[in-house]
């Protein structure tokens, strides 16, 4: 079979890699202080109705697309019409961009975890201005993802993932343990982050939660297509979907619980800042220094887990770049790689430039109409091209393919569907797609009114041109599948 020649060994195997994309800073950092402050345990729940009612769907859509063309994005849309290939395109740029900022905060991470030893409190704004060091960091977080990918799908991610993720696990265990084995203020920490406020429940904490949610779960970004393709009839799409979002939400709800039990313990009135950058980066390295020599250790696992999430999630983006130009321009897995690399490292050092100058110590420098690049990014990708793209796979599956034809692809392909039968139909045609819409545009006039009409006017020029660059580029040419890549 064409796509077992490069596709995943086994079904953990893909469930670990999948969950590998998944969970990443969006889990470890970001969903731990949007559930504080959008209501505590009532932000979790609607978290949660999201991934149900978004999540689920979208991620079995994506996972098909990919998997019945055992191709990249923009061959398995062209599979469905040949018009429609520049969604696939849409879906390999969002990555692209992403890994430009992603990688710095990655960086980030691995100068934190090598540097817990000599103690990280204090440092944000010296390191993060320090042009120097943030470009060595990036560059060696790029490279670690660069080997794993040049490795190909099953001797380098997947092998990768099933070491990583259970490791990364245990670390998350122990460290959320200890810190709520603390005593004093672990109470204080778990009402910062649970306690169910509903009144805190605004419509713009609601498209809060449904965007988290298309982001931790990696969803619109081509990525779970391009995962999807590398799965044979031996995986059952459906088990596998279900895993990855239990995975997922579990491991963010316990990051949450690792940080603000041990933020109340040491310094409370740290809490009320607990957010952004400046909560992982510069609050939390407080709080280890303020454990004594033990903080040195738990300071290393914590930041060494949290490169290891960001790591397999950036491998995961990496992939899907690689994975269309090495099939599109019939090049080796390692050419495309290194290239892919080579540009997006080199977009990152403006990106790593402008964080720390603009956005960490707010002084003038690289930036959109004020805003540092990577917020810039970030927010173009979030707010308007995710759920753009995840809109497409929705849209294909529902009604370009059908539901029931669909639905007799999966079985045939080795997924039982079992109750989800009864309402895929419905869910695929109307009510994920129709919540979609509501996330989309309800981010666009949340730009539009906080003034930063810029992002919205930049994410749909991006649309223009990779539709533009389909007709031009793709439409025509062979763009390539699974079995193209040479070992
Ligand atoms: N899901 C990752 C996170 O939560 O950090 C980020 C991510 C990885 C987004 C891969 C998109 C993607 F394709």
């Amino acid at each position: 079979m064409e796509n077992k020649k490069n596709g995943f060994a086994s079904g953990i195997g893909f469930v670990l890699s999948a969950a590998g994309s998944a969970i990443g800073l969006g889990n470890l950092w970001a969903f731990p202080y949007k559930a504080a402050k959008g209501g505590g345990a009532a932000f979790v729940l609607l978290y949660i109705i999201c991934v149900l009612l978004i999540g689920v769907v979208t991620m079995l859509c994506e996972f098909h697309i990919g998997r019945r063309a055992a191709a990249n994005p923009v061959t398995a849309y062209k599979r469905i019409h040949k018009n429609v290939g520049w969604f696939g395109l849409v879906g390999v740029a969002i990555p692209a961009f992403i890994i430009c900022y992603y990688s710095v905060l990655g960086g980030y991470t691995v100068k934190y975890t090598l540097n817990s030893f000599t103690g990280n409190a204090g440092i944000l704004p010296t390191f993060s201005t320090n042009v120097g060091e943030v470009i060595l960091y990036t560059a060696i977080f790029a490279v670690l993802a660069l080997v794993i990918i040049m490795g190909g799908v099953k001797d380098g991610i997947e092998r990768m993932s099933k070491i990583l993720m259970p490791l990364l696990f245990l670390i998350l265990l122990g460290v959320a343990v200890y810190s709520l084995c603390l005593g004093d203020g672990v109470r204080e920490g778990l009402n910062f982050y649970l306690n169910p406020d509903f009144s805190a429940v605004t419509f713009s904490t609601v498209l809060a939660a449904m965007g988290q949610a298309f982001f931790s779960l990696s969803l619109g970004m081509g990525t779970m297509i391009s995962y999807g393709s590398y799965t044979g009839k031996e995986i059952n799409t459906v088990k596998s979907t279900a895993m990855i979002c239990i995975f997922d939400t579990l491991v963010a709800l316990l990051a949450g619980l690792a940080v603000f039990p041990a933020v109340a313990h040491f310094d409370p009135s740290l809490l009320k800042d607990a957010q952004g950058v400046g909560l992982m980066f510069s609050i939390l390295p407080e709080v280890f220094g303020s454990m004594g020599a033990v903080g040195q250790v738990v300071s290393f696992l914590f930041f060494a887990m949290v490169a290891i999430a960001a790591l397999t999630s950036v491998v995961s983006l990496v992939e899907v770049v690689t994975q269309l130009i090495l099939q599109r321009f019939r090049v080796s897995r390692r050419r495309a790689a290194l290239g892919v690399t080579l540009v997006c490292f080199a977009v990152s050092i403006p990106v790593g430039i402008s964080l720390g100058r603009v956005g960490i110590v707010g002084e003038a420098g690289i930036s959109v109409f004020g805003m540092d690049l990577l917020t810039f990014f970030d927010e173009v990708t979030n707010t308007v091209l995710m759920p753009a793209s995840a809109f497409f796979a929705c849209l294909v599956i529902g009604w370009f393919i059908g539901p029931r034809d669909a639905m007799r692809e999966m079985e045939d392909s080795g997924t039982r569907l079992g109750f989800l039968k009864k309402i895929f139909p419905a869910m695929v045609r109307f009510v994920t797609p129709a919540l979609i819409l509501v996330v989309e545009v309800g981010g666009v006039i949340s730009k539009i009114r906080a003034g930063q009409w810029f992002v919205v006017v930049a994410a749909y020029a991006l649309v223009g041109l990779a539709a533009a660059a389909y007709f031009l580029f793709f439409k025509k040419q062979e763009t390539g599948t699974n079995a193209d890549e040479t070992l």
